[in-house]
């Protein structure tokens, strides 16, 4: 090799190890937890949701497993209900069902009867009881989410399948409630590749049950605020877009929260996946059950938060990745960092 070559081919080296190297350094960053944190508000309020599309439990501590927001054992000694770990299906197509058809799905109540039953009340209904599934002795099966995403389910048998047949639809079968052990995780790779090539920071790891898409949606009060002030004397309130985690502060600017990166409270650590993108949900009151005529917040969260992803549907609050687990409470200081690429 001439002398000039060699260096040529010196150059050329030096300069790919460069961008690779760099290449390398920037993807780890991205998935790099931070060392420096900002204050920016306190934990506001804790719900965990344990049908989807169901009544809210809120809570004042609460388990961030990787899945999800846990009851803690502190407030329920026997059984822990864990956030959207039951879901109504139909019996027919195995395609999951949800307040977006059938608004009186959010008044309907879960709770911990004793250490192998749960008690599931509303209206006019009498109280159902129904035995905690296992997969010994209950029919493993799987169901359909958005995009046809196939989740893995426990059927909790013919009783609960007929409570929520006669409440939701008023006939005797139909319908079946499903049940999540969090034995497994969800597979996104099949039926989202639009939204994973979008969102970069959004994986498999984000996924909770069955939640739509992840395992914590966090939404901060000022936005709602601003909200209601654009849409005048109106009724919205934080629970319509039913979030888990709500956050508060005097220093928190409206939608600040697409902007963190990073979110940290009490022991657990968030990574901020994705903006959560709205739907027709979000007009229906959760306290009654009734629709929006003016199908607000909707309308006008359109007009000026519509999202730039795959989807155009409005943006309310962020959906996160539980990347470190740990116990978190109300009135816990929020701290966050921005992205650092
Ligand atoms: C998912 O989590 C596993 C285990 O913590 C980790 O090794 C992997 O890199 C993560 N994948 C992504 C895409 O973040
Ligand atoms: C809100 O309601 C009050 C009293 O009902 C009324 O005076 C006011 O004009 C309303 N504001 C808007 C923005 O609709
Ligand atoms: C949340 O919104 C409020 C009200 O706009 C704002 O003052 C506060 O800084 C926001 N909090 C965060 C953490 O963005
Ligand atoms: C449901 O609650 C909303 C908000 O409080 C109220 O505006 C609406 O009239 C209620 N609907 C019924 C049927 O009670």
């Amino acid at each position: 090799m001439s002398p000039g070559a060699s260096t040529l081919f010196a150059s050329i080296a030096t300069a790919i190890v460069a961008v690779v190297g760099a290449y390398i350094y920037q993807k780890k960053k991205r998935d790099m937890m931070p060392w420096t944190w900002e204050e920016v508000g306190t934990l506001k309020k804790l719900h965990l949701y344990p049908l989807k599309s169901g009544h809210r439990l809120e809570l004042s501590q609460a388990e961030c497993t990787e899945v999800g927001l846990r009851q803690t054992k502190d407030d329920e000694k026997v059984y822990q209900l864990r956030d959207r770990g039951l879901i109504v299906y139909a019996e027919k197509d195995h395609e999951f069902r949800t307040a977006r058809t059938y608004p009186k799905m959010v008044l309907i109540d879960v709770a911990v009867h004793d250490e192998d039953h749960l008690s599931i009340d509303a209206p006019t209904m009498r109280t159902l009881y129904v035995k905690i599934p296992s997969k010994s002795e209950n029919k493993e099966s799987t169901i359909k989410l958005h995009e046809g995403e196939e989740i893995y389910t426990i059927d909790c048998g013919d009783e609960a399948a007929s409570w929520f047949s006669r409440y939701i639809l008023g006939r005797d079968s139909g319908l079946r409630l499903g049940y999540h052990d969090a034995s497994r995780r969800r597979d996104l790779k099949k039926t989202h590749k639009t939204i994973l090539n979008y969102y970069k920071h959004l994986s498999n790891n984000a996924t909770g049950l069955y939640q739509d898409l992840t395992s914590v949606l966090l939404i901060n009060q000022s936005s709602i605020n601003d909200l209601n002030k654009r849409i005048g004397n109106s009724s919205v309130t934080v629970e319509n877009f039913r979030p888990n985690i709500v956050v508060d502060g005097p220093c928190i600017e409206p939608y600040a929260e697409d902007s963190w990166a990073w979110i940290k409270i009490g022991d657990a650590i968030f990574r901020n996946v994705k903006e959560c993108t709205r739907c027709i949900m979000t007009t229906i009151n959760p306290e009654n059950a009734t629709r929006n005529s003016d199908n607000e917040p909707l309308k006008t969260l359109k007009k000026y938060r519509a999202s730039n992803g795959p989807s155009k549907a409005p943006v309310m609050g962020i959906n996160l990745e539980v990347r470190k687990t740990g116990l978190i409470k109300v009135g816990d200081p929020v701290f966050i960092a921005k992205s650092q690429d």
